[in-house]
């Protein structure tokens, strides 16, 4: 009993003590309203519980309607400023460098590599951010990359009977381009086995509160080492294939021969595993819920039918799809934007203060973190009518939302915007033009939405497939 007391003593003595400390910062600082919750784990349980479910939005729009935009809370260990103001959040986006910079835990880091583009910083990144980008800009995946993105996605379709696990074959599909993308291998036993590897990388990336502690996270490094071998194996085998004239047009020759004095093995095999990284479960799980979406809304995937019909009907058997047709998909490019908004597979991103930042009246201190949440402004009824529905017409007309700045960011923005934007959309286009011209399916379960620590359905979304006789295909 004494113990007992001893113990509750000195948690709430501890507790108090936490207490005055933030409170006096608070006066000095004019933070932004908000509720710190718990000593050490603030709100983290909150948010989490939250997201775990199939409606995560509580969360924030309690805070939002008790302290407005920009709130502060305490989560994964630190303060942190919520911003779901899309001038915020659009300040935060572009001023990365300069005010902000991106920030992730070492756990991560360990994981991606020092070299990753997602870690650097300053000239080289802009350096190796506008590379990335000209990697996979709109006249390259035109030129290159879209036969190949129409041959393997049908490959992959071709392989389906009865029962399929959609989001198991996404990540296949997804994998297979990225390996064909970035190094010109085809699917195989070299690249299936090198999933497998990669695989375990990726379930690290979500052990991240004690890493110490989890097998999950030291499988995870241990795979990461296995992964980074086997391509530091084939960089130096292209490497000689390079200097001997024997060139590839791919991600790994631009890297190779890039002008600027080029990259050691080490930097092309982390910047290498970033890109894995960032397209897999991203472009997967966009595939994935774009499905399920129109599965759920039948107006919206006979419309869809309808578009992919007409552009089947138009060539011949087997040919494949051009970027003219990819270029006369207008309802199914309002279906990506549509399901971009409502999943919001990035629901926001981290970033630290590098210096004082005054904002909207509000003063918040050098080291602090800002999150700014793309979910809960895409799912925010004064800038989207009825925006917690998957309405896919609503792209039809003044681009989607009724507010007059760029509310619309699921690919982030600035400096750090994503890379893939436009690989993202081509490949999920090319994937629904064949399953829609190839397949009727209805779902096999039912199967629900979950957003924590990935937005991603509980069962992998199995669906029955029938293949369809009567289209060209
Ligand atoms: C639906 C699919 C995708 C979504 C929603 C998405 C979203 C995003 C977002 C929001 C960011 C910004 C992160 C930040 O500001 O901290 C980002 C960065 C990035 N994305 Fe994507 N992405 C997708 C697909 C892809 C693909 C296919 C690639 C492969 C080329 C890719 C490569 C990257 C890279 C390398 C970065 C880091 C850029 C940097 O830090 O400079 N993404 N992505
Ligand atoms: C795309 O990148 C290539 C270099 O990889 C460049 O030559 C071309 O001008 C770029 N195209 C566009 C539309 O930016
Ligand atoms: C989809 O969103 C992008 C911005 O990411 C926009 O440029 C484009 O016009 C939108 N498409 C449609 C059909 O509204």
């Amino acid at each position: 009993m004494a113990f007992l007391f001893y113990i509750l003593f000195w948690v709430s003595l501890s507790a108090l003590i936490f207490i005055i400390h933030r409170t006096s910062r608070y006066r000095r600082l004019r933070l932004p309203p908000g509720n710190l919750g718990l000593p050490f784990l603030g709100e983290t349980l909150q948010l989490i519980s939250a997201y775990k479910t199939e409606n995560p939005e509580p969360f924030i729009d309690e805070r939002v309607s008790r302290f407005g935009s920009l709130f502060t809370t305490h989560v994964f260990g630190e303060p942190t400023v919520f911003s779901v103001d899309p001038e915020t959040n659009r300040f935060i986006l572009q001023n990365e460098g300069k005010l902000f910079e991106s920030s992730y835990p070492g756990s991560i880091s360990n994981l991606l590599g020092k070299h990753s583009l997602l870690l650097m910083r300053g000239s080289l990144h802009k350096r190796m951010h506008s590379l990335t980008m000209s990697f996979a800009n709109s006249s390259i995946i035109r030129d290159h990359l879209l036969v190949d993105i129409d041959r393997l996605v049908r490959l992959n379709l071709d392989s389906w009977t009865d029962l399929v696990f959609l989001m198991e074959e996404a990540k296949k599909i997804t994998f297979e381009l990225t390996m064909k993308q970035l190094m010109s291998f085809d699917p195989g036993e070299w690249t299936e086995s090198l999933r497998k590897q990669y695989l375990l990388v990726i379930e690290g990336f979500f052990t991240v509160p004690l890493p110490i502690f989890s097998t999950t996270y030291r499988r995870a490094i241990q795979a990461r080492t296995k992964v980074a071998e086997a391509l530091s194996l084939i960089v130096r085998q292209r490497r000689s294939e390079s200097e001997a004239g024997e060139r590839k047009n791919d991600m790994l020759e631009a890297l190779l021969s890039a002008d600027d004095g080029g990259f050691s093995d080490e930097e092309i095999v982390d910047f290498l595993v970033a890109l894995l990284v960032a397209g897999y479960e991203t472009t997967s799980t966009i595939m994935t819920l774009a499905v399920k979406f129109l599965t759920e809304t039948p107006l919206a995937l006979a419309q869809l039918k309808e578009e992919h019909e007409g552009i089947r009907a138009r060539k011949s058997e087997g040919e494949a799809l051009k970027w003219s047709d990819y270029k006369s998909m207008p309802f199914t490019q309002c279906v990506v934007n549509e399901t971009l908004r409502v999943a919001n597979i990035i629901s926001g991103v981290f970033r630290r203060a590098m210096t004082d930042i005054n904002i909207k009246g509000y003063t918040i201190p050098k080291g602090w973190k800002f999150f700014a949440s793309f979910r809960a402004v895409h799912l925010d009824h004064n800038h989207f009518k009825d925006a917690r529905t998957f309405n896919p017409w609503r792209w039809q007309s003044n681009s989607g939302t009724t507010s007059p700045v760029n509310v619309f960011t699921p690919f982030g923005g600035g400096p750090r915007l994503c890379p893939g934007y436009e690989l993202a959309r081509v490949e999920l286009s090319v994937f629904l033009h064949h399953l829609v011209t190839s397949f009727s399916w209805t779902p096999a379960e039912e199967d629900k939405l979950v957003f924590f620590p990935t937005t991603r359905t509980q069962k992998r979304y199995p669906i029955n497939v029938q293949r369809r006789s009567n289209v060209k295909s």
